[in-house]
C-alpha cells in the first residue's frame, strides 16, 4: 500500500485523504496516487546511486509506466530526467518542463516527427535502435543541419527471467543493434565516423519485472566488451530500468539497494579493468517508481457462486483499466473496505471485470468475506502500467485519477465521458 495510508477510525486514508469520502466525490472505478510514496522513492534511488556509484548518475522515469501532463508537471519539478517513446509523451514532457538535456527518445520505429522534434529540442539523446534507423537519423540531422547526439541500444542475447513478453534482450528481440549478427559493432563505427552523428553514449532494457541483479552484471560486461573491441569510449551508459516490484506479500521484497549497487559496482569494476574514466550513468525506472505509490479502487456489484463452490464477485473496472492479469498472468492481493477487522469465515472468491470477455479477471483465486453489493475493493500496487495500458474496450470510459497530497486530492485525469471523448470525435 501507499506509505501514507493509515487506518482511522473514520475508515482508510490515504495521503491524508479518507477513501470514502474520495469515492463519494468522484465515483468508481477509481485511481489514487499518493504524493508522499512517488517522491520518496524518487528519493531512495536517488540516494542509491549517490552512494553506490562514484560518478554522476541520473535517474529518468519510464514514462510509459503513467504519464499524464498533471503528473509529468509535477516530475519535472523534482528534477529526475524522462525516457519517452513517442510523439505524444515527448509533447508532454517539454510542455511539463523537463530539461531537454535529461530526456531520451526511445522507440524501434520511430516516427520522422518524432525524431524532428527531438532534433530541434536538443534532447539528451536519441537512442538509436537499428542500423537503418541510424542512417535515417543521420539524414534527418544533415537535412536539418544539426548534429544529432544518439545512443545506440544493444541487445547482448540476455534473457532475463521474466515474463517472455517482457523481456527485450533476447537474441530474437525486436530491439535494438544486435551484437551477435555485428549490427552493434557497425553502428558504433558508422556513428563516430559522422559528421552529423555525436555518439554519446550505450544504452540496453533487458526488460521488466527483475529481480536478479545478474542479468544486468552480465549486459555491462558485454556492453563493455564490445566497447573496448570498438576501441570506443561510452560518455553516458545506460542499463535501462526493469527492476521488479512486490505485488503480494508472497512476492520478493522489493528493495532496489541490490540493483542499483550491483549496476554501480559492474559498472566501476568494468572501468577499472580497462583504466577507462567513469561514464555518465542513467537509470530509468517506470514500475519501481510509481506502482506502489498507486492503488485502484472498484466497487462491487453482482455476485453468483459456482457449482464447485466459488464465489465470482464482479467489480466495476477489469480489463479496460487493469489489462496486466490477462496479458501477463499478473497477480494482485485485494482490500475490501471495511472489513478490517472481520474474522468471520472467509469464501473462496474470484474477483473478476465487467467487460465482455472471459479473461476480464482481476484476481483469479483469493478468499475474502462475505461481500455485499455496494462494498468498495482496494487494489494496491496499480501505478504502473494501468492507465497508461488502458483501453476503452465496450466503450467503457477512463476512470477519473487523483493526485493525494496533505489531505488535498487534485485531479491528474478527469473521468472520461463517453460522449465526449476525444478519440473518437464525441
Ligand atoms: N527503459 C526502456 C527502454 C523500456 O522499454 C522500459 C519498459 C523501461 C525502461 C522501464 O521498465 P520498468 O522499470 O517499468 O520495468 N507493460 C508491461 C511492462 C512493459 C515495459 C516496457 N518497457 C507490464 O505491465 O508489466
Amino acid at each position: 500500500l501507499p506509505l501514507t495510508t493509515q487506518l482511522e477510525r473514520g475508515g482508510v486514508q490515504i495521503g491524508g485523504c479518507l477513501v470514502s469520502d474520495l469515492v463519494k466525490t468522484y465515483g468508481t472505478p477509481l485511481y489514487l496516487y499518493d504524493a508522499v510514496t512517488l517522491r520518496t522513492h524518487v528519493q531512495t534511488l536517488g540516494e542509491l546511486l549517490h552512494k553506490y556509484y562514484p560518478g554522476e548518475g541520473l535517474i529518468t522515469y519510464a514514462a510509459k509506466a503513467y504519464f499524464v501532463p498533471a503528473l509529468a508537471r509535477r516530475l519535472a519539478i523534482w528534477g529526475i530526467g524522462v525516457d519517452v517513446v513517442s510523439l505524444g509523451e515527448l509533447r508532454v514532457a517539454q510542455k511539463a518542463g523537463f530539461v531537454p538535456a535529461h530526456i531520451h527518445l526511445h522507440g524501434n520505429n520511430k516516427a520522422l516527427e518524432e525524431i524532428t522534434l527531438a532534433l530541434e529540442m536538443g534532447v539528451q539523446a536519441i537512442v538509436v535502435d537499428s542500423l537503418d534507423e541510424l542512417e535515417w537519423v543521420e539524414s534527418i540531422a544533415r537535412e536539418h543541419g544539426r548534429v544529432a547526439r544518439i545512443w545506440l541500444r544493444i541487445t547482448p542475447g540476455i534473457t532475463a527471467h521474466t515474463h517472455p513478453h517482457i523481456q527485450t534482450a533476447h537474441a530474437q528481440s525486436k530491439f535494438g543493434l544486435y551484437i551477435e549478427t555485428g549490427d552493434a559493432m557497425v553502428a558504433i563505427h558508422k556513428a563516430r565516423r559522422s559528421p552529423w552523428l555525436d555518439l554519446r553514449g550505450l544504452h540496453t532494457h533487458l526488460g521488466s519485472q527483475i529481480r536478479d541483479p545478474e542479468p544486468y552484471q552480465k549486459a555491462i560486461d558485454a556492453l563493455f566488451a564490445l566497447a573496448e573491441q570498438a576501441d570506443y569510449f561510452p560518455e553516458e551508459f545506460s542499463p535501462g530500468g526493469g527492476w521488479g516490484v512486490r505485488y503480494r506479500p508472497e512476492d520478493p521484497p522489493d528493495d532496489p539497494r541490490p540493483w542499483v549497487q550491483s549496476i554501480s559496482e559492474s559498472l566501476v569494476a568494468a572501468c577499472e579493468r580497462r583504466r577507462w574514466p567513469l561514464p555518465r550513468l542513467v537509470i530509468e525506472p517506470g514500475r519501481w517508481l510509481v506502482a506502489r505509490a498507486g492503488v485502484a479502487i472498484y466497487r462491487v456489484g453482482t455476485q453468483k457462486r459456482t457449482a464447485d463452490g466459488r464465489y465470482i464477485v464482479a467489480v466495476d473496472g477489469g480489463m479496460a483499466d487493469n489489462p496486466r492479469v490477462a496479458l501477463y498472468g499478473a497477480r494482485y492481493v485485494v482490500l475490501p473496505l471495511g472489513y478490517e477487522n472481520y474474522e468471520g469465515p472467509l469464501r473462496p472468491s474470484r474477483v473478476v471485470g465487467r467487460f465482455c470477455e472471459s479473461g476480464d479477471i482481476l484476481i483469479e483465486e483469493v478468499d475474502l468475506p462475505p461481500l455485499r453489493r455496494g462494498d468498495l475493493l482496494i487494489v494496491p500496487v496499480a501505478g504502473a502500467y494501468h492507465l497508461s495500458m488502458a483501453s476503452n474496450y465496450n466503450l467503457a470510459t477512463r476512470p477519473a485519477v487523483l493526485w493525494l497530497e496533505d489531505g488535498r486530492a487534485d485531479l491528474l485525469q478527469p473521468r472520461e465521458d463517453p460522449l465526449t471523448s476525444s478519440w473518437w470525435g464525441g
